[in-house]
């Protein structure tokens, strides 16, 4: 079966389960899951009974579809995310994307927690992500291209819509929410980064690192999907503080930061309608 098909089998199976088809996708980086409360009218599909799905195994992240309304909008939020480090197969992370393309998606809203090389930043500091830096060396689309998944040559000058960008900074400046923007370097995981390849992450000119977004990101320019991504520092990267890093801390301050992202995402949403 082909990957276009899997995609296909995977729209088939949620499409029987829902009772609106989405327009705009959420996704839900580590202890940011609150955002789920928002959820009206919700149906669950657990990845697990998805066809094709990569299931996630990670704390803090539930491993569930949910298509409901969210401040009125017809929303699917992936609570919890597949990460590389878990084995997946670089292609099979995309597969969420394209999923989200044949549902009807137009808009993806990504999230995640990482770590600030950007010394300007603090834990909480919530950050848009301007561009980003692929420091995995793989990427979803290599292989053969299916023209009906996005041409094989996608551009990716903006891989973060700059009028989305332009649309969350209003908000957050009306809404009185601090915020600031940068460069995500995506990196391998699951072990925190060394001093060094922070160090070199930094020169090379990442403001934040973590380990997911990156591959969402691409297949979502891939498929067409217009992509608004903001990140929750919760914790400064290695060697930038004298710290040790743990999951435990990720989780907590992104869950204490995660009322301002919350207040903030909720009037993205209702007011994203294209
Ligand atoms: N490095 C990579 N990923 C992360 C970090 C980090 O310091 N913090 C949260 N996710």
């Amino acid at each position: 079966m082909s990957f276009y098909d899997e995609v296909q089998e995977a729209a088939a199976y949620c499409r029987a389960l829902i009772k609106e088809e989405p327009r705009i996708g959420i996704i839900l980086g580590s202890g940011l899951g609150a955002l789920a409360e928002e959820m009206e009218e919700t149906a669950a599909v657990p990845y697990a009974e998805i066809p094709h799905f990569p299931v996630s195994t990670v704390a803090g992240h539930a491993g569930r579809l949910l298509f409901g309304r969210f401040r009125g909008r017809r929303v699917v939020m992936m609570e919890g995310r597949p990460h590389y480090y878990e084995g997946h197969p670089m292609k099979r992370l995309g597969l969420p994307m394209y999923l989200m393309k044949f549902l009807g998606v137009k808009t993806l809203v990504i999230t995640n927690a990482c770590g600030a090389i950007n010394r300007d930043f603090s834990p909480g500091t919530l950050m848009i992500l301007e561009d980003f830096i692929n420091f995995v060396s793989v990427n979803p689309l290599t292989g053969e291209n299916d023209e009906r998944l996005g041409p094989r040559f996608p551009d990716m000058s903006e891989p973060y819509s700059f009028r989305l960008i332009e649309r969350a900074e209003r908000i957050a400046d009306e809404l009185g929410i601090g915020y600031a923007k940068g460069i995500y370097a995506g990196f391998w995981g699951p072990y925190f980064e060394t001093r060094s390849e922070i160090r070199a992450l930094g020169i090379l000119g990442a403001d934040a690192v973590g380990m997911s977004t990156v591959p969402e990101t691409i297949a979502a320019n891939h498929a067409g999907l217009e992509c608004f991504a903001v990140g929750c520092i919760t914790n400064m990267a290695t060697g930038i503080r004298k710290e040790k890093h743990s999951h435990q801390e990720v989780l907590e301050i992104a869950d204490r930061a995660s009322a301002e992202l919350r207040r903030w995402i909720c009037e993205f949403v209702a007011r994203t309608d294209d």
